[in-house]
């Protein structure tokens, strides 16, 4: 059975002092993991934060990058660029994005293919909003989500990981249940296994509200391979404590 993988995703937080305390503070506790553990940083802390993480447990993640491979895009940061960094993984397609900078399914599709083209994991988020849930559309919108990534990315999809935060669930507090969560995931892992044969080495991550409380129950889910969490992994207490109810 392939380890679960938990990443936090810090956003648009941190400083200097309190990013080295943080993963100090990690790094005491955490032991040796039964599970993966990465941690995705604003990108003007990613030298900061290989150095504090290098020859750890700790694996370095990005929050974003370009679809474009160089070149005149200010403001961009591109996978090549990520990769002198050690970054393992990178976020494409978060919520937030989607929202705030009006990605699109097929611009975040090119995004997983840059990473890919660097040896860098993208994790694919994915997600309905509460309208499209009481609409009864969750499974359409997250199949179309992942379609676009699949399209692009043809046998290639085996190398991806694939994170469900339910819009409704980020940053509000309010967590899917765990049948909720358990069946979009069922319906990813449906959707990967037609695309590829290796679809079973995929990790699908929850995210939305995971914390210390809810997070056991969460992983326990047949299809839930480990978290994609945002508030609760800038506490270290509450990040290994998440880390902790995956091994
Ligand atoms: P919260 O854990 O703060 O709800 O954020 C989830 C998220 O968006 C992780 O990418």
């Amino acid at each position: 059975m392939k380890k679960k993988l938990i990443a936090g995703n810090w956003k648009m937080n941190g400083s200097l002092a309190a990013n080295e305390a943080l993963i100090k503070n990690l790094l005491a506790g955490l032991g040796t993991p039964a599970c993966q553990v990465a941690l995705c940083v604003p990108s003007v802390y990613l030298a900061q934060c290989q150095s504090l993480v290098n020859g750890t447990a700790i694996d370095l993640g990005a929050q974003d990058v370009s679809q474009q491979p160089e070149g005149a895009f200010t403001g961009e940061v591109s996978s090549a660029m990520l990769q002198e960094f050690g970054v393992r993984y990178v976020l494409v397609g978060h919520s937030e994005r989607r929202q705030y900078h009006f990605e699109t399914d097929a611009g975040v599709a090119v995004k997983a293919q840059r990473a890919l083209a660097c040896g860098i994991t993208p994790i694919v988020c994915v997600g309905e909003t509460l309208a499209e849930r009481e609409a009864g559309r969750t499974e359409e919108v997250v199949k179309r989500q992942l379609a676009a990534v699949i399209h692009a990315n043809g046998h290639c999809i085996s190398e991806i990981v694939v994170a469900y935060e339910p819009v409704w669930a980020i940053g509000t507090g309010k967590t899917a249940s765990t049948e909720q969560a358990q069946q979009v995931h069922a319906v990813l892992r449906a959707q990967l296994k037609a695309a590829s044969p290796q679809a079973d080495r995929i990790h699908l991550l929850y995210g939305g509200s995971m914390n210390a409380a809810n997070a056991a129950q969460l992983l326990a889910q047949p299809d839930i391979d480990g978290g994609l969490v945002g508030g609760a992994s800038l506490k270290a207490p509450d990040f290994l404590s998440i880390i902790a109810s995956a091994n």
